[in-house]
């Protein structure tokens, strides 16, 4: 049997406890009738006015879900909680960089703090439908805004906070935000990152920002401009803050939050999603999928800014009554072991995170992990990337002690929460996704739309549609159909690629598009370039992505200098800063290396894959698209 075939029996603790036992039966059912699986997860929420139809498939690619029913994910991460014994436990428990920084929300509480924001919101004139921008860091007053948002209708942007300026202001200007929530600044490893700084000079030129709602985090002094912003702190103390906020009832399929993306072309794109398909996608697969139970204590590491996090860390935990676990510091400060402290200080059950960081606390090696006591772990997640088969083990061995599930699950901005994944009572292949979750289905097809057989490579598509899936990209129909319908028209087409084993389970290979993922974080070749363009010495380059031990892909830039212009070892590190500067720290290249010429097609297109393939000194294929000298 070859390895990829060792089929990982789950430890019988995890067996014992699982919430679905007859995970073949799950798929089987649930496969059989999707439509019929979702409406029955769907009766598991509330809803102030049910459904009339499940899917509604009349407009298709633009599908909608539940209907004419009326609800808001806010009723049922936080509300619903506060008639029941659950209004006293932890929703979240919170811990600064500085980890004697403690702050920890009952359901109560919680719901003070989201009432008093939305009344906030309210009085800054925010109403339904409405963009707020959201540019903060792992602080408790990310779940704040997020909540207070959605409370009453308006629809969140979050703008991962290692973003630049520039980058922050393209989202801002796209999606016309009257308002942006930040703070002063941000701790990373013991330095302050000055986002308020960061915001004044993305909004200088945003003529949709009215207000600014400053939150005091590092104590870092700032400029605040009487007209537009406006203290937290003080806000909260004046007679509009204070008291309740009805949480707005709102249509299923109406927005709740859009979040931009990186796709092939420069622009960002921002998939739309909505309140009701998604809180019960979440909900089902939180349940079924990852097996959070609601006495346990929820820890998912990815920052609010990309899709993990809006979904696992906000939402999905307090979907299921459960206590969501934040921690504002990165796995290695200021010691490898500052994860394993706080699993067994908060004695937490699930911790979800990506392969980078389990790959970078793995060369660490093992004591850093062993002297804590981490029993209480049962459920071990990761996404963003594919698990490496070594990975996998440590994680399950050294982290897991062998009595963890370990649970890769694969997913999309677009498609807002998991779609293979491998559940908890499955056998599990380390290296692999998994296999498609209740209700959906996968195929892999070849370039001409027949899917292959088993075991070969091909575009990975989704089957069905699903209940949280994107509606569409902001503000671009056409976009949406012509990126994820029109190539094969009826499967959604997912931008990578995969192969499906003869047990059905899924492989991923990676993109097939100018998509990096960079330490499981998503970055747009054309975003990388246009950084490294806007630097005087460059005329022209291409990033592309190639292996990297522990962060997955890096990004390596090829650039033709401007006239008059050498390069140097200076030159290199000083066009490294200028991307770290001008779009984010994350997507600093790795190198950048000079040429005289770049690889193009006679309509003048750079042929990346050339570049990629000379770095990695394969066959460059087929070149007689190549411009002639
Ligand atoms: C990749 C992140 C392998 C994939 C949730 C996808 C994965 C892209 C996995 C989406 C996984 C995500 N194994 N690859 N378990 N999960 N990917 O939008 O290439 O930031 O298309 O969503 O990440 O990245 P995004």
């Amino acid at each position: 049997m070859t390895d990829e075939n060792a089929l990982i029996r789950p430890p019988q603790e995890v067996l014992d406890e699982a919430n679905v036992q007859d995970w073949e039966g799950l798929l089987e059912t649930a496969g059989a009738d999707p439509v019929a699986f979702w409406e029955q997860e769907a009766a598991e929420l509330e809803w102030s006015k049910p459904w009339e139809k499940v899917l509604d498939d009349s407009q298709a690619p633009f599908y909608h879900w539940f209907t004419g029913a009326r609800t808001n994910i806010v009723t049922n991460a936080v509300d619903r909680h506060l008639t029941t014994a659950r209004r006293n436990k932890l929703a979240l428990i919170w811990v600064g960089e500085d980890t004697s920084k403690v702050r920890t929300f009952s359901y109560f509480s919680l719901n003070r703090e989201v009432e008093k924001m939305a009344n906030i919101l309210r009085s800054m004139g925010v109403e339904k439908g409405d963009v707020v921008t959201i540019y903060l860091p792992r602080i408790p007053e990310i779940y704040f805004a997020m909540l207070a948002c959605a409370k009453i209708g308006a629809i969140h942007s979050v703008v991962f906070a290692g973003y630049s300026s520039e980058a922050l202001n393209a989202r801002i200007d796209d999606s016309e935000s009257k308002l942006v929530i930040t703070v002063d600044g941000s701790w990373i490893n013991g330095s302050v990152f000055p986002m308020k700084h960061i915001v004044d000079d993305a909004v200088k030129f945003s003529p949709s920002v009215e207000n600014v709602i400053v939150i005091r985090n590092t104590g870092t002094e700032v400029t605040m401009d009487p007209t537009r912003d406006h203290w937290y702190h003080e806000l909260g103390r004046l007679p509009i803050a204070q008291g309740h906020c009805e949480t707005v009832q709102v249509d299923a399929e109406d927005p709740l939050f859009i979040l931009y993306t990186s796709g092939s072309t420069g622009k960002p794109k921002a998939a739309v999603h909505t309140h009701g398909g998604y809180q019960v996608h979440l909900s089902s697969t939180m349940k079924n999928c990852l097996d959070i139970h609601e006495a346990d204590r929820w820890w998912c590491t990815a920052d609010p800014g990309w899709i993990t996090g809006t979904s696992y860390v906000i939402y999905a935990p307090l979907l299921r009554g459960a206590t969501a676990f934040m921690a504002e510091g990165s796995p290695v400060y200021p010691y490898p072991d500052v994860w394993w402290q706080l699993v067994e200080r908060y004695g937490i059950n699930g911790l979800f995170t990506a392969p980078t960081a389990i790959r970078t606390l793995m060369r660490f090696g093992d004591a850093w992990v062993t002297k804590h006591d981490i029993s209480s772990l049962r459920i071990l997640v990761s996404a963003g990337e594919p698990l490496n088969p070594e990975a996998w083990r440590w994680f399950h061995e050294v982290v897991g002690g062998g009595r963890c599930a370990v649970i890769d699950n694969w997913w999309q901005t677009e498609t807002g929460a998991m779609q293979v994944t491998s559940l908890p009572a499955m056998p599990k292949k380390p290296g692999s996704a998994g296999r498609p979750i209740p209700g959906q289905a996968v195929a892999v097809l070849d370039e001409a739309g027949n899917e292959v057989p088993p075991g070969t490579d091909g575009f990975l598509v989704l089957k069905n549609p699903w209940p949280s899936m994107l509606r569409t990209l902001f503000k671009e129909p056409e976009r949406y159909v012509e990126t994820y319908w029109s190539k094969y028209p009826g499967y959604y087409l997912t931008g990578d690629s995969a192969r499906v084993d003869e047990d059905g389970y899924v492989w991923i290979i990676g993109r097939t598009d100018d998509v990096i993922k960079v330490s499981g974080h998503r970055i747009g070749t054309a975003e990388v370039e246009a950084a490294v363009n806007s630097h005087p010495a460059v005329a022209e380059c291409a990033a592309i992505g190639l292996p990297h031990e522990v962060k997955g892909n890096a990004i390596h830039v090829v650039a033709v200098l401007a006239n008059g212009y050498e390069g140097s070892r200076e030159l290199v590190a000083d066009i490294r800063a200028h991307v770290s500067e001008h779009l984010s720290p994350i997507a600093k290249p790795e190198a950048v290396d000079f040429v005289d010429k770049l690889p193009k097609t006679r309509s003048g297109k750079i042929m990346r894959r050339v570049l990629r393939a000379r770095a990695l000194g394969e066959d460059e294929g087929d070149l007689s698209t190549l411009e002639n000298d």
